[in-house]
């Protein structure tokens, strides 16, 4: 201990740094009870805070939920970092994380960042990690380009989608992990995106612009207790991973702010979203599994993911969409309890000739939508490919789609369902759903063409392609029963005593 430039705190032996001779000992346990008195005494006061302020030494006791707690903890400020807002922390940051990563195989731990401004550029973690902000820690996205590490562009996508080049690392990025956290008592991370999107206008980006957080090749992810200003480009993007549990964040950027998806897993296994609040300027949740022939050939799908009690407002986009890559396919996505205000579409299906693969199990329930343009909308040509060399012959299989207990109110179209002409879409179901028109809707608010399926229960009465087979039919829209294992993630109360 002597030798480490940093303090870090042994929470499975006593959260004080002390070492002293027996009697010593004894003296400080004996300040150690009365401390904890106080402290008990507060933590009752304060039990609902959740978080306890000791007034005798400035210490915070910190409670939270996390899939791991860990048995370390240590200060950003110990590894030299300046909350001003204007000294670059990112030497700091790595730092932190390159030597606590010895912790690793030893109970893991954690990195609190207190109050403050720390501005940072990109900073890869480490497994058996947790990254916790305080309320008032702000992490503020570097303008310097220096600060940015170049990644190739995902083997999934084959190109970056703003240059072909390459990508910036994200801000917080984590490759081949395995349990890492980014947690906090919603503290912020400001990515500072106008800087990002005056040059992506401008044209002027040499590679893909970052993201606010993204995890690549790691199993069991936490993503919680945040709030995300201004990304650059996507907020959160899971690839290639496992058990991910995006929790309680919320996503704020101008409406029209380009490329601004709120959460977006891509080509991951297990993953549960929930209780977010997403205002953006694209997608609020987009589900991706890689794009044409590159997604294709990695074959990496997205499913089983559940996406929970989420709130969207994003007039240009969708609240959740599949697609437009979706080449690696998504099969079984459960959606319920979705509020989407002031929102272009509800559900949203993207993909076209080319993509291959399939979108299929879908299960949406109980949603709720407050003026829209369309409540549901799938696009069998969206137009946007990587190159030239996609396989015209490579035909999206879109599949048993099913939409149930949903309200709407001031929808200017019910739906607009386009499949793909010699590739329809099929067994979309849709059942009890009530979709209040604006005044001004369109004469005839269902378009279908190149679709198959059934309603029951639905009005305004929709198209002819999916005939409405009367409200005893609605139970044949299902819902699965059964959980999935990202439902049964244990989450345990963690606390830490930190400076
Ligand atoms: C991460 O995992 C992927 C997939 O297993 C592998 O291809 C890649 O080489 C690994 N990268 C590192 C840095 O270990
Ligand atoms: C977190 O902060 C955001 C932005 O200030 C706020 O809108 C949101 O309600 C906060 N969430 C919680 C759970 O305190
Ligand atoms: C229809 O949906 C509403 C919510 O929009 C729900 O309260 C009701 O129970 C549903 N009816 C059936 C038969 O499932």
């Amino acid at each position: 201990m002597e030798s480490s430039p940093y303090s870090v705190s042994s929470l499975n032996h006593s959260p004080f740094n002390f070492c002293c001779n027996m009697q010593e000992t004894m003296k400080m346990m004996k300040i150690v009870a009365v401390l904890l008195v106080a402290v008990l005494s507060a933590s009752l006061r304060c039990a609902v805070a959740g978080r306890v302020r000791n007034l005798e030494s400035s210490t915070y006791e910190i409670k939270y939920n996390a899939i791991n707690c860990r048995t370390h903890s240590a200060s950003l400020t110990d590894f030299g970092a300046v909350g001003d807002g204007l000294t670059s922390n990112t030497k700091a940051f790595q730092d932190a994380v390159n030597q606590l990563s010895q912790f690793a195989s030893d109970g893991g731990v954690q990195l609190y960042v207190p109050a403050g401004k720390w501005l940072t550029g990109s900073i890869s973690l480490t497994s058996h990690f947790t990254l916790y902000l305080h309320r008032d820690a702000v992490l503020l996205a570097s303008q310097d380009m220096n600060e940015w590490p170049v990644l190739k562009p995902l083997p999934s996508y084959g190109r970056g989608r703003d240059a072909a080049a390459g990508r910036y690392q994200s801000l917080i990025f984590g490759t081949n992990l395995t349990d890492v956290i980014v947690t906090g008592d919603n503290g912020t991370i400001d990515g500072q995106g106008a800087f990002w999107w005056q040059k992506f206008h401008g044209g002027k980006l040499k590679y893909t612009r970052p993201y606010l957080i993204e995890f690549m090749y790691s199993d069991t992810v936490q993503i919680s207790s945040l709030t995300l200003l201004n990304s650059p480009s996507w907020n959160v993007h899971p690839v290639y991973s496992s058990n991910v549990l995006v929790q309680g964040i919320t996503i704020l950027a101008p409406v029209q702010s380009p490329n601004t998806d709120g959460i977006n897993p891509d080509s991951c296994t297990n993953v549960k979203i929930e209780d977010c609040y997403i205002v953006s300027g694209d997608d609020c949740v987009a589900v991706k599994s890689g794009w044409d022939e590159y997604g294709i050939s990695y074959g990496m799908p997205t499913q089983h993911l559940i996406i929970r009690r989420l709130t969207c407002i994003s007039p240009y986009s969708a609240t959740i969409a599949l697609g437009s890559e979706m080449s690696g396919g998504i099969g079984d996505v459960r959606a319920e309890d979705i509020t989407a205000i002031n929102t272009e579409s509800g559900i949203r299906i993207k993909t076209a000739v080319g993509r291959g693969a399939y979108v299929k199990d879908i299960y949406v329930k109980r949603m709720s939508m407050h003026t829209m343009k369309w409540a549901f909308k799938m696009d069998g040509d969206y137009k946007s490919h990587p190159d030239n060399r996609y396989d015209p012959n490579a035909l999206p299989v879109i599949q048993n789609i099913n939409y149930r207990d949903i309200v709407a109110e001031n929808v200017a179209m019910a739906a607009r369902f386009d499949g793909i002409p010699g590739d329809p879409f099929s067994g979309i179901c849709i059942a009890n759903v009530t979709l209040g028109m604006a005044a001004k809707s369109k004469k005839y608010p269902w378009t279908c063409t190149d679709i198959q399926g059934m309603t029951s229960g639905v009005s305004p009465p929709p198209c002819d392609l999916l005939p409405d087979q009367g409200v005893e039919k609605i139970s044949e829209c299902d819902f699965p029963q059964d959980n999935l294992p990202i439902d049964e993630l244990e989450v345990k109360q963690c606390a830490y005593r930190t400076g």
